[in-house]
């Protein structure tokens, strides 16, 4: 391809990735890939619970005002915002706190509506309610579910809505790919929430995967998502290599080929669904020695499109190839 090839152009919808923010500063070889590649961005972890609002009276702005402002600056990217409500990344203050369930509704209400109207017309969509289902399909049994009941996700998407109507409200969840039971939840709710008139107007699948993952497999989460009517966000992508977790296992040039094609056939099953339903896709952080699949397999991996020194992998000629 051309020297000035780049997802942004080649791809006929959003392409980009979750940044780590202290990277995208001190980084210049990260941020240039950011800049040129990508036209749509996500905070990997500024804008948490926890990052944002680590005391009940303190928001912390300045991370997640860096990468809007770094979004804005470069060619007006899109911004994502990532993640309201969760069950993780939520500070002490929080998970310890002791008042009654009016009170910690309360919480929910103003973190949701103080981000939200913080950011409203720089952050154009937003995960409301993050990984609120087990692979089983029931209710996580989350801090918000056990204070508030089960449909405290319904009222978080009407708190977001009252504070940016404009804002895009997604869903946003792992698993659609391996487990049926959790997608059929996470449909079922959706079509609820359509019923009640709930604003959601996104499903978001993290697809953090491994590469054995058949296709398959990938072509139903995706098409299900698409038969929701909403818009469909390919939010977290990473395919991982080594889910077995061998220790000192190497990069090669098979492990590298199986995982282009991997990565071909999520993006050209995604391009085929409707045009006004492609959200875009997104990548997990931006290199792979950036990524959180080793941390989190405590073991070596390299799940990302370019490789620890931001060179293209044949994941990301892949990508083009595939539309
Ligand atoms: C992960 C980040 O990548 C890590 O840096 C952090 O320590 C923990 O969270 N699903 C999500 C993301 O929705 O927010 C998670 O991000 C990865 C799994």
């Amino acid at each position: 391809p051309a020297s000035d090839t780049s997802l942004q152009k080649m791809l006929p919808f959003k392409f980009g990735g979750a940044v780590n923010i202290n990277l995208l500063r001190t980084n210049t070889k990260y941020a240039d890939v950011a800049k040129h590649e990508y036209n749509s961005i996500t905070a990997e972890n500024a804008m948490k619970f926890g990052a944002l609002h680590p005391q009940e009276n303190t928001y912390n702005w300045t991370d997640a005002d860096y990468l809007v402002n770094f979004a804005q600056t470069n060619g007006a990217k899109r911004v994502h915002g990532h993640t309201l409500i969760w069950h993780q990344s939520l500070p002490s203050w929080v998970t310890n706190y002791s008042g009654d369930s009016a009170a910690f509704e309360n919480i929910m209400k103003t973190h949701i509506q103080t981000v939200v109207t913080r950011f409203k017309g720089k952050v154009t969509s937003w995960d409301v309610v993050n990984e609120a289902f087990e692979d089983s399909g029931v209710l996580r049994n989350s801090i918000w579910r056990q204070k508030l009941g089960d449909d405290y996700i319904a009222r978080c998407f009407q708190y977001a809505n009252q504070a940016d109507p404009d804002a895009i409200l997604f869903y946003n969840d792992y698993g659609h790919e391996y487990s049926s039971a959790k997608r059929t939840a996470i449909t079922n709710m959706i079509t609820d929430f359509k019923n009640r008139g709930i604003p959601i107007h996104g499903t978001g699948m993290q697809f953090h995967m491994t590469v054995t993952q058949s296709d398959a497999n990938i072509s139903t989460a995706i098409n299900a998502a698409a038969a929701t009517g909403l818009k469909v966000h390919i939010a977290e992508l990473d395919i991982r290599l080594n889910n077995d977790k061998v220790q000192g296992l190497t990069f090669t040039t098979a492990m590298a080929t199986q995982q282009a094609a991997k990565y071909g056939y999520v993006v050209k099953t995604f391009n085929a669904i409707p045009a006004a339903q492609k959200y875009g896709i997104t990548t997990w952080n931006v290199g792979d020695a950036d990524s959180w699949v080793p941390g989190w397999l405590g073991a070596p991996d390299w799940p990302l499109p370019f490789d620890a020194v931001y060179k293209r992998k044949p994941a990301y000629y892949s990508i083009i190839n595939a539309v």
